[in-house]
């Protein structure tokens, strides 16, 4: 089978590359175990390739559907659809936001339907698609009523996939992720970007400033595990998740200050003396809106599986991406 990851150069796109190279298959629409002929990354900057024939990088942007129709043909039945500006930057940049987020989905949509072949698409959508007045517990099922403009454009394609596969053009389902902590590499724009800054660039040995109270809650989720729901969410057959096709992911709900006591524990008080706190109104006032928990029964129902607790996210962040070294 050919599969393809849009956002393929990104923090997740080249980890689910790596994991499904490694694990070489992947259930097909009738669940049979098919082998990984070739995985394609596309991304407006170059993908890693781990040196396996097996990948195909392409740069280029999504958005632009000659590209995606030379890129999506009826060999592909499988695609995560990954590429995304994230929450801080389609915030700032409404049409930049709009034409990745919204836009681009659009067009790989219409461009596997002309195609007939109903593919797998794996969407990857996020806490943003709730806010406001939420309910003491969130559901699968609780309305959706984002309150930033990354979120609307979650929301509005999680819509568009589940009507897509409703009418038979494609075999969709959207994984409501966690914010995701703790991401390696650099900083980036999502306004979440501190669930990972403070605990990683403390154990690189480098400052942080937490632009949010310690008091805030979040639900996140480690790498492992969103590779993990990403892979399942794939292999799920279209009859195990009904008329819904929208997933909330097991989390684990933290408040600030309590990951910053798991690094104290993990990594001892000289890596936690690098992190000051600095609100910031904007970024707090995001990531607020997001709800700070959610029922995940439906997801372990269907065999989804979650991190044990923060501590075990920050441990698991030290053994894959610094060696063990704290
Ligand atoms: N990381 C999280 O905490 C989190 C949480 C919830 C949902 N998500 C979603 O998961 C997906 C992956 O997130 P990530 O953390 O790996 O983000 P990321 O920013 O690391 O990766 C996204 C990739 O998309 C690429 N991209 C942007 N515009 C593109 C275009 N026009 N054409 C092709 N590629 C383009 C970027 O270059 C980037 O490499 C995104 O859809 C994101 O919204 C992530």
């Amino acid at each position: 089978m050919n599969v393809l990851i849009t956002g393929g150069a990104g923090f997740l796109g080249q980890k689910l590359a790596k994991q499904l190279l490694s694990r070489g298959s992947l259930k097909d629409a009738q669940g049979v175990d098919q082998m990984i002929d070739q995985l394609i990354l596309v991304d407006v900057v170059e993908a890693n390739d781990f040196g396996d024939q097996r990948v195909k990088v392409i740069a280029g942007d999504i958005s632009n559907s000659a590209l995606c129709q030379s890129l999506i043909t009826t060999d592909i039945t499988s695609i995560f659809h990954l590429a995304a500006i994230v929450s801080g930057q389609a915030e700032a940049d409404f049409d930049l936001g709009m034409r990745i987020n919204l836009d681009a989905a659009r067009v790989l949509l219409e461009t596997c339907r002309a195609l007939g072949h109903q593919p797998k698409i794996v969407f990857t959508s996020s806490v943003a698609v709730y806010g406001g007045a939420l309910p003491e517990v969130v559901l699968d099922t609780t309305a959706l009523n984002p309150q930033s403009s990354y979120g609307t454009q979650k929301a509005v394609c999680e819509f568009l996939l589940n009507d897509f596969t409703r009418k038979g053009f494609v075999d969709g389902r959207v994984l409501r992720l966690p914010t995701i902590s703790v991401r390696p590499g650099a900083a980036n724009k999502a306004a979440s970007s501190f669930a990972s800054g403070i605990i990683r660039e403390p154990l690189n040995g480098h400052t942080s400033i937490c632009p949010v109270s310690p008091n805030l809650r979040v639900w996140l989720q480690s790498p492992r595990y969103a590779i993990e729901s990403l892979i399942l969410g794939h292999d799920l057959h279209a009859r195990a998740l009904g008329v819904n096709k929208a997933i909330n992911l097991p989390g684990v709900a933290v408040t600030v200050g309590e990951m910053i006591e798991a690094l104290r524990n993990v990594a001892g008080d000289e890596v936690v003396s690098r992190i000051s706190i600095k609100p910031d109104s904007q970024i707090e006032a995001i990531v607020k809106s997001w709800p700070a928990s959610w029922d995940a029964t439906r997801a372990r129902q269907l065999g989804f599986s979650g991190d044990e607790n923060f501590e075990s996210i920050v441990r698991a962040y030290v053994e894959d991406e610094l060696n063990g070294k704290k």
